[in-house]
């Protein structure tokens, strides 16, 4: 685990509680094609938790992840200056499951680098880590403006 995970802790109960948040969500996932029902939970800076779900298409291509999903929502439901503190994925086909590439990409867009991540790991684990561990040299605003 990184530095930057004990910088900004969450207290286990506050982790445990956005894991359950995320596997509600996956409840909802819409996968016919997959049957790999994703949730995540995003809790923002200011405490507010926004959920998703994965939502595919028949058009596979077209399919949101349920970390953009829950990042869509956050911005349509409290505006575009939402900052992330943590974020927690889960899926109820019991596998390990971290946020994809391209999610990676999505959340660095909302999320400093020292953004906690929870995910399953191997055999169910709780796995912890930082959006900046799983994404190092974002591609950042700021970088269009150099
Ligand atoms: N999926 C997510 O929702 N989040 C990820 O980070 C990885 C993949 C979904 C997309 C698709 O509906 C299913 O999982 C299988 O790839």
């Amino acid at each position: 685990m990184s530095s930057a995970v004990s910088e900004n802790p969450l207290s286990t109960a506050e982790q445990q509680r956005l894991r359950e948040f995320a596997h509600a969500a996956a409840a909802n996932s819409y996968s016919p094609y997959s049957r790999f029902r994703v949730g995540a939970a995003l809790l923002l800076t200011d405490g507010t938790i926004i959920t998703g779900c994965n939502v595919e298409n028949a058009s596979y291509r077209l399919t949101s992840c349920a970390e953009q999903a829950a990042i869509a929502r956050a911005v349509s439901e409290y505006g575009p200056n939402v900052r992330l503190r943590a974020v927690a994925v889960a899926n109820l086909n019991g596998a390990p499951s971290m946020p994809c590439g391209a999610c990676r990409q999505t959340l660095a867009e909302f999320g400093d680098d020292d953004v906690l991540i929870f995910y399953p790991g191997e055999g169910g684990a709780d796995e912890a880590t930082t959006l900046g561990a799983l994404l190092p040299h974002a591609f950042r605003m700021q970088f269009l403006n150099s």
